[in-house]
């Protein structure tokens, strides 16, 4: 009788060791690690590259998001694909003003960088998506950008020679949809650091001789006089942080106002990183500014203090217009250079994979 039992457990076990086995042939994909200066896993608001839950970030989710970002097929005419308007040369901005996306519609706000997303809590000016993941979405879909269907695009790239191969390596199924799609894009982006400036030589050992005389009066003025560190923080070079800069005199674009609809938001928009700004001209959200001079400019001696909820980190710029001399202008102009990282612009892991 007992004899009978012990027989049907050892089939069940046999079945159940067998099944494991076979899942042991499934492809696991290499966990990334990302080579981050100290001061950044460090840093108590930084921290080291995280992804969210559900999309652990891989080498091969990496690999099939670059393919994913260059690829013209997630567009309605098979002519547009994420990097027109997001071009590595450009720290992933675009140099114009506004970018043409589908039909020659004209984006209504500047092309942002990306770079450093992974610590990124809030997306587009307006801060209206909260992961990356949410974010490809819009872009892929809208309209006026990219103007995808995700059935063609879904029913292209599966009749494509890699892709299925590529999905399964990342995620297990070679049957394509939607959310794999956007979960490779935002590994790929979360992949793209840039920590490789002057300045970061510098500050692994707060080491003065790396920075010229210039560039280490024009790091004081960026701390203090110019109250810039208090948005653009560093080391990451901004801080999750909404505000009303004064940057018009009306208000011809609401920013956070239209997400939240709460008064104080009118004129708020995300506080974008000052590192790599020598490759993202024109500067803020309506690319009002050609140049990082004229930016400057501004802030001494142009914001527009009229508004109820103007920025009190700004108090010291414009309730003293001029306050920064020229030199100053000059100092602050250098070091923000320093900012800049020739890697990350050039580094091959980013470029198109053809
Ligand atoms: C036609 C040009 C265009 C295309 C194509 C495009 N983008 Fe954008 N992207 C923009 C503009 C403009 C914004 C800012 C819009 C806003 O804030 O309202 C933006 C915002 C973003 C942001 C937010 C950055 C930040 O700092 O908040 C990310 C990330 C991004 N795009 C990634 C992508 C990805 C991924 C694709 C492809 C799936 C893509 N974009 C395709 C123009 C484009
Ligand atoms: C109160 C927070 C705050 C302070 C202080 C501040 N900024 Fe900004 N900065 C912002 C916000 C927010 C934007 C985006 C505004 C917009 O587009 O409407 C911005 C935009 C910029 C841009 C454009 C970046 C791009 O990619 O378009 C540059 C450059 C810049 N600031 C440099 C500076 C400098 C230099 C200082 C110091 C003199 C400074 N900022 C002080 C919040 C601040």
């Amino acid at each position: 009788m007992y004899k009978k039992y012990y027989i049907l457990i050892i089939i069940v076990f046999c079945i159940f060791l067998f099944s494991c086995k076979e899942d042991s042939y499934k492809y696991i994909p290499k966990p990334f690690s990302a080579i981050l200066p100290i001061y950044i896993d460090t840093a108590k608001s930084i921290g080291p590259l995280t992804s969210p839950f559900g999309n652990p970030i891989t080498y091969e989710g990496i690999e099939l998001g670059r393919k994913l970002f260059y690829d013209t097929r997630l567009s309605g005419n098979n002519s547009i694909s994420c990097a027109n308007c997001h071009q590595q040369q450009f720290a992933f901005g675009d140099n114009k003003q506004f970018s043409t996306g589908f039909n020659t519609t004209l984006t209504s706000r500047n092309s942002p960088q990306v770079f450093n997303a992974a610590w990124d809590k809030d997306f587009f000016w307006d801060g209206r998506r909260k992961s990356l993941e949410s974010q490809a979405h819009d872009p892929i879909t809208s309209p006026g950008e990219m103007n995808g269907n995700w059935n063609s695009i879904i029913e292209q790239l599966q009749n494509d020679n890699r892709y299925p191969y590529m999905f399964y390596q990342a995620f297990g199924s070679g049957i394509i949809d939607s959310n794999m799609i956007l979960k490779a894009i935002a590994q790929f982006e979360r992949s793209m650091v840039s920590f490789n400036s002057k300045f970061d030589k510098y500050n692994l050992n707060k080491d003065s001789s790396v920075l010229t005389i210039s560039e280490l009066r024009g790091l004081e003025i960026y701390l203090r006089k110019g109250t810039c560190n208090s948005c653009h923080t560093l080391p990451l070079g901004r801080i999750n942080h909404f505000a009303n800069i004064g940057l018009e005199k009306g208000i011809s674009d609401s920013g956070l106002y239209n997400i939240t609809h709460l008064n104080e938001d009118i004129g708020k928009f995300k506080t974008p990183s000052i590192r790599n700004s020598s490759f993202t001209p024109p500067y803020m959200h309506n690319g009002k500014f050609k140049t990082m001079r004229e930016v400057i400019n501004f802030y001494n001696n142009d914001i527009n203090n009229n508004h109820s909820n103007i920025d009190p980190h700004l108090r010291p710029l414009f309730s003293n217009k001029g306050s920064l001399s020229n030199q100053d202008i000059e100092d602050l102009l250098a070091f923000i250079k320093t900012l800049d990282d020739y890697s990350f612009i050039t580094n091959p892991a980013y470029s198109n994979p053809r």
